[in-house]
């Protein structure tokens, strides 16, 4: 029934996002074919999933520490790095994109692997911000091109956001939700909408959180507290806004600010944009509206 079997996944891009897809694609008895820019940090991306696998191997082979290992080792052993785009889609089934977040930049990789990959070879982004309509527009395959959309630290987060376009076909999208199953996540479907589903509504909300917070109509910790005691959630949101970057969160919310100007919801915001300014980014840089220590 299924017309996409898909055994060879091509990762491009294996950073923060892409390693994760690579490593729980690997988990899951997958090839993968990961790309970098240059074998230096190839190096560091291949060093990030052992760490991250040699965690997830503690966890499941807790009494059998031996078989943890050979899980490490058949795990990694299931990817293979490249520094050729075009070279490592030429035997993929599927290729999941998650390089940086500019249209140009992605355009551009899109057409050559479009010219490279065979015309059954699925192709999917997992961009956050942009439209999957318009990054597909260079391609000659937007009935096989859809939106992947992961969520961060990948290994541990469940969820995974698929996203068809108007031309995204049947059976791409089939194989997408089957694909997303095999590697272990629970699937959901959304249009080619800013933020799909969990971002159009969590960035609002950080925003209007960091509102509150300009207006003085409270502290940012105790507005956090107010949200991890009175709503239930696990992190409040400034909490949340320093672990995912500020410079992230700023640059999603000028992108809908420029294309839905009347949205107030999407106005951006003067303390964010002073911390980015300042490279106050958050956990990742050791300050955003918290400070944190460097070494942890
Ligand atoms: P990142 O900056 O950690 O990683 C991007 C990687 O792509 C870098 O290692 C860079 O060397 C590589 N790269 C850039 N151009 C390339 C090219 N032409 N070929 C091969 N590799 C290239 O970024 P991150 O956070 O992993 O984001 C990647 C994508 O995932 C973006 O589209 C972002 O919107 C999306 N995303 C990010 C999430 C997050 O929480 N950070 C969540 C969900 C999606």
């Amino acid at each position: 029934m299924a017309k996409y079997a898909i055994k060879n996944v091509t990762v491009i891009g294996g950073g923060l996002m892409g390693s994760g897809i690579a490593q729980v694609t690997a988990q899951a008895g997958q090839n993968v074919t990961l790309v970098e820019v240059n074998a230096d940090v190839l190096k560091k991306t291949e060093a990030s999933i052992a760490t991250s696998l040699a965690r997830v191997a503690k966890k499941l082979y807790k009494d059998k520490p031996s078989d943890g290992e050979k899980f490490i080792a058949e795990t990694r052993g299931r990817i293979k790095g490249s520094t050729d785009p075009v070279e490592s889609v030429k035997q993929a089934d599927l290729v999941v994109e998650a390089i940086i977040e500019n249209i140009d930049i992605k355009h551009k990789l899109f057409k050559d692997l479009d010219a490279a990959a065979p015309p059954s070879t699925l192709f999917a982004s997992n961009t956050s911000s942009l439209s999957i309509g318009e990054i597909a527009s260079v391609t000659n395959r937007k009935d096989r091109f859809g939106g992947l959309h992961f969520f961060n630290p990948v290994p541990v987060m469940k969820l995974l956001e698929v996203i068809r376009t108007p031309e995204t076909s049947e059976e791409t999208y089939q194989a997408f939700m089957a694909w997303g199953k095999s590697i272990g996540k629970v699937c959901i479907t959304c249009k080619d909408t800013p933020g799909f589903v969990v971002n159009r509504l969590l960035v609002p909300y950080m925003a209007e959180a960091v509102r509150m917070y300009e207006r003085g109509d409270a502290s940012a910790r105790d507005i956090d507290t107010a949200m991890k005691l009175g709503a239930g959630y696990p992190m409040g949101p400034f909490e949340l806004n320093d672990y995912v970057g500020l410079d992230t969160t700023n640059f999603i919310l000028e992108g809908w600010h420029k294309k839905m100007p009347d949205n107030p919801l999407f106005e951006p915001l003067e303390s964010m944009k002073k911390l980015v300014s300042e490279g106050k980014l958050g956990m990742k840089s050791g300050e955003g509206y918290y400070k944190y220590d460097k070494k942890k």
